[in-house]
C-alpha cells in the first residue's frame, strides 16, 4: 500500500515516520532494524532526528541501503555522514556498515548478506527502509537501464553494482536488493524539488518497467510505503 504525503518539511515528516516505525517495531519485537540511505535527503533527516524526537537509539540495528566503493573516511561515504551525525547514539555492535573499501565487492556483499541473516533471521526483514529517489529513477544503487538492476529472484540480499554512467558520483557501489524493498515493513521515500517531479510521476504512474525505472519496485512492496514529497516534487502527480 503506498501513500503520498505532500508536506512543507520533508525531513520533519520522515523523522515522524522514523519514530513511529521504530517505536512500533520495538513494542512488537523489542528491536528495530533500519536501513539508512545516502544522497541529499540523508543529512537533513539526521539533523531532524537529533531534535526533540524520542528515538529508541539503544534498540536500533542500523544497516545501509547502499554504499559507494570508497573508504569510510571519504567525503562520498554514506556511512561517514551517518556516523558523524548520529551513530554515536547507537551501540557499535548494532551498526552494520557496508565496507566500501573492500577489494572484493562480491565477497563483501556476501559477508553483509550473512550479517543481515544472522542479525534479523532468514529471510531478513527490515522494519524501516529509508530511500531517496535518483534523477534516473533509481533507488538504492539500482541504476536505471542496466541489466544488473534486475531482480534475480533468488532471495539475493546484497550485490555490487558497477559505477553508474549517468549519476554522480560515478563510483562502483554495494547495494541492498529489491527483495529487501519488497519485504520491508515500512519504506519511506523522501523526494524534494521540482527536478524530481517528472521522475516521481513516472515511478507512481508510468508504465511498469523495473529495469528502466527501478524505483517502481515500491509498487511491489508488501509493507507500508510512504512517499514524503514537497509540493515541487509532487507537482507532476
Ligand atoms: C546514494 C543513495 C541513492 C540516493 C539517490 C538520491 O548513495 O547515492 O543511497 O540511492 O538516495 O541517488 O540521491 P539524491 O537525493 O542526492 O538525488
Amino acid at each position: 500500500m503506498s501513500e503520498v504525503a505532500v508536506v512543507p518539511d520533508v525531513a520533519r515528516a520522515a523523522a515522524e515516520l522514523f519514530v513511529e516505525s521504530t517505536a512500533g517495531a520495538v513494542a512488537a519485537r523489542g528491536t528495530a532494524a533500519v536501513a539508512l540511505t545516502g544522497g541529499s535527503t540523508a543529512a537533513p533527516l539526521y539533523a531532524e532526528l537529533l531534535k526533540s524526537w524520542t528515538v529508541p537509539w539503544e534498540k536500533l540495528q542500523i544497516f545501509f541501503t547502499d554504499e559507494r566503493a570508497v573508504p569510510e573516511t571519504s567525503e562520498l561515504s554514506n556511512y561517514r555522514i551517518a556516523r558523524e551525525a548520529l551513530l554515536e547514539k547507537v551501540k557499535p555492535a548494532a551498526v552494520h556498515r557496508l565496507r566500501g573499501e573492500a577489494s572484493d565487492l562480491q565477497q563483501e556483499a556476501d559477508r553483509a548478506a550473512a550479517d543481515l541473516r544472522n542479525t534479523l533471521g532468514s529471510p531478513p526483514r527490515l522494519d524501516l527502509m529509508l530511500l531517496g529517489l535518483g534523477p534516473d529513477g533509481h533507488i538504492l544503487s539500482l541504476f536505471a537501464g542496466v541489466p544488473e538492476s534486475a531482480d534475480r529472484g533468488d532471495g539475493e540480499l546484497v550485490r555490487p553494482t558497477a559505477a553508474p554512467t549517468q549519476v554522480e558520483p560515478k563510483v562502483a557501489r554495494l547495494t541492498l536488493t529489491p527483495f529487501l524493498v519488497v519485504t520491508a515493513r515500512t519504506v519511506v521515500l523522501q523526494v524534494c524539488g521540482a527536478k524530481k517531479a517528472a521522475v516521481l510521476a513516472r515511478v507512481l504512474k508510468g508504465p511498469e518497467d523495473l529495469v528502466a525505472c527501478p524505483a517502481q519496485w515500491l509498487r511491489k512492496a508488501s509493507g507500508r510505503v510512504v512517499i514524503v514529497a514537497d509540493s515541487a516534487a509532487a507537482s507532476g502527480l
